[in-house]
């Protein structure tokens, strides 16, 4: 009789434990202090130039011919059935990107596509907006950068 009452005793303490666990902390709050810690946590290179693998600003020179032409094959290969220059398809149109995004934000965002779609603000609206994934397309850092001399060459076009 007695070690049943301490079972009891026991468990309810335990239930009310839980109970206040389960209190203080909601999966709502758990979510939104995540988010807000995450973006806060960009640093002003991030939120200018996306989330690495690319770290340091991109410099564009003259035009690589060779660059662009291997952009090209690559964004037909692996862009195209998603993105055209001047209309939405699955993504955004993309003929003006580098009018808006840094050479290195767009590298970023080719290279790691996951995590500026879950941290960066303006890649999160895009995901809202456009509600479905961009996948990483398996490229290389030289790919992308191949990519962006392909739309260089792209704008007005
Ligand atoms: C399966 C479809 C899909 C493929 C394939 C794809 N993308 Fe995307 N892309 C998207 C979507 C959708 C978005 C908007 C963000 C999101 O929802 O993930 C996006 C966003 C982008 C952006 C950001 C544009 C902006 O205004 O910030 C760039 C740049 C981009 N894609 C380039 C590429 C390149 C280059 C490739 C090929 C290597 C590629 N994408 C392959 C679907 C795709």
């Amino acid at each position: 009789m007695k070690s049943l009452l301490r079972i009891t005793t026991v468990l309810a303490l335990f239930v009310t434990l839980s109970a206040c666990g389960g209190e203080t902390n909601t999966p709502d709050k758990k979510t939104s202090t995540a988010t807000a810690k995450s973006e806060s946590e960009l640093t002003s290179f991030q939120l200018e130039h996306g989330i690495g693998p690319v770290v340091e600003p991109i410099t564009l020179g003259e035009l690589n011919m060779e660059w662009v032409e291997k952009g090209r094959a690559i964004f037909e290969m692996k862009c195209e059935m998603c993105h055209s220059m001047d209309n939405r398809v699955v993504g955004p149109a993309l003929g003006d990107v580098l009018e808006k995004r840094t050479p290195t934000y767009v590298m970023n965002m080719i290279l790691n596509p996951g995590e500026m779609t879950k941290k960066h603000p303006e890649a999160k609206k895009l995901l809202q907006e456009y509600m479905s994934i961009m996948p990483f397309q398996n490229v290389e850092r030289e790919d992308a950068r191949a990519i962006v001399e392909f739309l260089r060459t792209q704008s007005d076009s």
